[in-house]
């Protein structure tokens, strides 16, 4: 059977504006976060507290978090190290966000490490997250595919998952980073996670929709038993560091499945779309999502 209902991890402000040739002035990101709590979600990662050179687009972490103080949704950011998580504490966060890799040559591109060393460079932080009370997602990309290796071992993402499980992380988040899963696949990880002694309550899912499979490949998620899904609002997104990574799962697209479905969700789709239309103008081009074309206000 189907969940009742479903969590969605809101990531465009993060994940899609990451991705912006242009970055995006604060105070639009800062109403963006606003309009997209307004419009019912409930998790919305803010923004990341990674090295400004890495990611310029969101070297504004310590300007927008602040101006986030009134708005009534969980507000996850990404830390990648200790660094990033002292800048994240110092603003009062309380959900943070390490981001590991299934595969090396991702490692190496995103966090300019060994795999190992990136889980070695986790521990202390997850440690320190937990001691001052915060819950830790724990990010996998490249849990099916990666552009450099071509297909990631069910096996070696077992094992990823089983040490950040290890280490403290409250949730996991199984990415399909450059979007080449197919819903047969999402059954024989998650299958292979619960054999592995990993229960599903602990996953949520993070699908790209390169090849048009996000929805499908979500739905085989939520046959599992997953609750928790990843989607961004208009389909923003991508990846700096993965060439051939297209947008993230549309928040749009979504929600309509999850409510012919009967799921709830919380989510008020007519405000979503008025949401990304509104963003599409600023960032001057239209969203790739079906849903928002479809129930456009223009
Ligand atoms: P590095 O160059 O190896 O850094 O980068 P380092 O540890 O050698 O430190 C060098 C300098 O950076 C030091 O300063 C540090 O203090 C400073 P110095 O002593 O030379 O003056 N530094 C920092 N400054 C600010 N904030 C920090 C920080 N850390 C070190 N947090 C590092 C290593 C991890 C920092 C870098 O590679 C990095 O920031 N990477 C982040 C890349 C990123 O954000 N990628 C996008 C994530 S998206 C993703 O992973 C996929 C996901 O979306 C899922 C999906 O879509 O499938 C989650
Ligand atoms: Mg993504």
């Amino acid at each position: 059977g189907l969940p009742s209902r479903v969590r969605i991890h809101e990531v465009g402000a993060r994940d899609g504006l990451q991705n912006e040739k242009a970055t995006v002035p604060t105070e639009v990101k800062a109403e963006f976060i606003h309009r997209l709590a307004d419009a019912g979600l409930t998790t919305i990662e803010a923004t990341s507290f990674v090295h400004p050179k890495w990611v310029p687009q969101l070297a504004d972490a310590e300007q927008l978090f602040p101006r986030l103080a009134d708005v009534k949704a969980d507000l996850p950011v990404l830390v990648p190290n200790e660094r990033g998580l002292e800048r994240a504490l110092a603003l009062g966060a309380t959900r943070v966000a390490v981001f590991a890799s299934a595969s090396e040559s991702f490692a190496k591109a995103n966090l300019n490490r060994t795999l190992d060393e990136a889980l070695a460079m986790f521990e202390p932080t997850v440690a320190r997250a937990k001691e001052a009370g915060v819950h830790v997602r724990g990010y996998l990309s490249m849990c099916f595919g990666d552009p450099w290796e071509g297909p990631v071992p069910v096996p070696q993402v077992v094992q990823v998952c089983r040490a950040l499980l290890d280490m403290g992380c409250d949730e996991l988040s199984l990415g399909d980073t450059i979007g080449v899963a197919t819903a047969g696949h999402v059954r024989a990880l998650l299958t292979a996670l619960n054999e592995a002694g990993i229960p599903t309550q602990a996953l949520g899912v993070h699908f790209h929709d390169t090849y048009g499979q996000a929805l499908a490949n979500t739905y085989a998620a939520l046959q599992h038993g997953v609750t928790t899904v990843d989607s961004s609002a208009g389909g923003l997104g991508g990846c700096p560091f993965a060439k051939s990574a297209t947008g993230n799962l549309a928040t749009e697209d979504l929600v309509w499945m999850l409510q012919g479905l009967g799921i709830d969700t919380g989510v008020d789709l007519d405000r979503l779309v008025a949401t990304s239309e509104w963003m599409a103008d600023h960032l001057g081009r239209p969203s790739p999502s079906r849903t928002v074309r479809a129930l456009s206000h223009k």
